[in-house]
Formats: structure tokens, C-alpha cells, sequence
């Protein structure tokens, strides 16, 4: 499967045909540079080696191979098709470079204006994450056992882990409260749980754990900035078995004619 469809459109600015029949020189040279800089960002592999600053990698990494191939697009509706809400972990750890891929394709969603207004916190210590998913859990009884309702039996018991066990959590947060921003994070978060997919990860959005994470006494725990509200955790790992489809209901849907 590829994602690489995602991707489709990334790089319209590399189309560089540039002729110095009708510029000067000088401005020849100029847009040679330009072509050649917008070049590096889109073909990222011919340039691969050419600088090793940080700051350049990190452009790189902002630049997925495009394709045009129409497979691919068959792979993401496979990918949406087996995508699934995973529970149940094995031991394997997650590494930085998984994270790193299923972060730089989470960041090719559309988002309102362009704005991009994302950013990621990635915890992969499955120690801290359970001590964390039975802080959260506590909490919620706590502070939230009538809105839980029904879910609060399940949480009653002191082995639930909030957080099943995880190797990894990434949390996505918005950068503002301005409107469009929590859907953005959405659409990010459902780019990086299909790349998770594609790479036989499984992810699940923990809603249940975004109230106690947008605490402040929990962000200054984790170092999250106190004014980007919290809009996705979503857990990471290898799962120990793909769980089955649950049915879905048939959609409603009303066309608007005449
Ligand atoms: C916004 C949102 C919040 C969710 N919160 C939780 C949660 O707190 N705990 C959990 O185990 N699963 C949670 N899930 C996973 C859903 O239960 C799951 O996606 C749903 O049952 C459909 O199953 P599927 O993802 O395998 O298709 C959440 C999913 C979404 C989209």
C-alpha cells in the first residue's frame, strides 16, 4: 500500500522548464536558483547528501515523493478499507523514524488557508504512558464520572489502562483556538493513523484521555505549550492481531436536486 497519493500535488513548483531564449542572463540565473531550491524541496532524493544541517532535513523531510501512479490510489482505499481502531499491543517498540514518517504524512492534510496550524508531541517511554493512562484514568472518575456513564464501569477497575498498553502517543495539538484549527488536527490525525497503516501499525485515538491531557498541571507535566489546546492523542504500536471491521451503518445521505 502507498500514501503516496496524499502527496499528489506537492510538487506543481518543481515544473522548472526555464528557456534564457527570452529572459536575460541574469534573470536566467535567478530563475535557475529559484528552480533548482524548489527542486531540492520536491525531488528530495536527487539532492539527498547535499547538505547535512539540521534545518535542511527537516525541509527535506516536508517534501514525500509524489506519484502519479493510479495503484496508489487504489492502496489508500485499502489502507481506509484496514485501518482499524487497535487495543492490544506486542512488546516491539515503536522507533523515532516510524514516528518521524507517520508525522510527515500527517502534515500533507489540507488545512484551512493553508494555515497548518499542527504540532505534534511524541512520548515513547511505554512506562510513563501507563503511569500516565492510570493518572488520566483516576482523573476522569474523579472529576468526570456522570458524563462517562456507561464507560465509567469500564474504567472502575485499577488495571484499565487508559492508554492499552502503548509503546507510543502522539498527541496532536492545535497552535490557536481559531476556528478550523481542531479539524485540521483531525485531518492530520487520520493521515498519520493511514500511514501507520500502510507501515502495519496500529493507531487509536484515546478521546477519553484529551480532557486530562488539556489540564494544565498535565501540560506542564509534559512540557506541552499551555496554550495549544490538546485535539488528538493517538496511540501507536505493532499490534498482536488486527481486530475485525465493525459494521457500518448505512449512510445517510439526502441529494440536494431540483
Ligand atoms: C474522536 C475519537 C475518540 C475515540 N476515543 C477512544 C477512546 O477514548 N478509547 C478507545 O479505546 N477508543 C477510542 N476511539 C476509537 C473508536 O472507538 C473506534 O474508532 C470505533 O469503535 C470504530 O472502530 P474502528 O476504528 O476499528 O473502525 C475513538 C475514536 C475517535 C474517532
Amino acid at each position: 500500500m502507498s500514501t503516496s497519493v496524499f502527496l499528489k500535488s506537492r510538487c506543481v513548483h518543481g515544473d522548472m522548464r526555464v528557456t534564457n531564449s527570452n529572459i536575460s542572463h541574469a534573470a536566467f540565473v535567478v530563475a535557475l536558483r529559484l528552480a533548482l531550491t524548489r527542486s531540492t524541496r520536491c525531488f528530495p532524493d536527487l539532492f539527498a547528501g547535499s547538505s547535512d544541517s539540521q534545518a535542511d532535513e527537516q525541509r527535506r523531510r516536508c517534501w514525500l515523493p509524489a506519484t502519479r501512479h493510479e495503484d496508489d490510489a487504489m492502496d489508500v482505499l485499502r489502507a481506509i478499507a484496514a485501518r482499524r481502531a487497535v487495543r492490544d499491543y506486542t512488546d516491539a517498540p515503536v522507533s523515532r523514524e516510524s514516528i518521524h514518517e507517520l508525522i510527515d504524512a500527517a502534515i500533507q492534510a489540507p488545512s484551512a488557508r493553508n494555515r497548518q496550524p499542527w504540532s505534534f508531541a511524541v512520548l515513547h517511554d511505554r512506562d510513563r504512558i501507563a503511569g500516565y493512562a492510570e493518572s488520566a484514568r483516576q482523573w476522569l472518575l474523579e472529576h468526570h464520572r456522570e458524563e462517562l456513564g456507561e464507560l465509567a464501569p469500564m474504567l472502575e477497575p485499577p488495571g484499565y489502562s487508559l492508554f492499552h498498553h502503548a509503546p507510543a502517543l502522539v498527541i496532536i495539538l492545535a497552535t490557536d483556538d481559531s476556528t478550523q484549527s481542531a479539524e485540521d488536527c483531525c485531518l492530520a490525525a487520520q493521515n498519520l493513523m493511514l500511514a501507520a497503516r500502510k507501515k502495519n501499525l496500529g493507531t487509536c485515538w484515546i478521546g477519553l484521555a484529551r480532557p486530562w491531557l488539556n489540564v494544565p498541571a498535565t501540560k506542564d507535566e509534559l512540557g506541552l505549550p499551555a496554550h495549544y489546546p490538546v485535539v488528538a492523542p493517538i496511540i501507536v504500536g505493532h499490534p498482536k492481531h488486527w481486530p475485525d471491521a465493525h459494521e457500518r451503518n448505512p449512510p445517510e445521505i439526502n441529494w440536494i436536486e431540483g
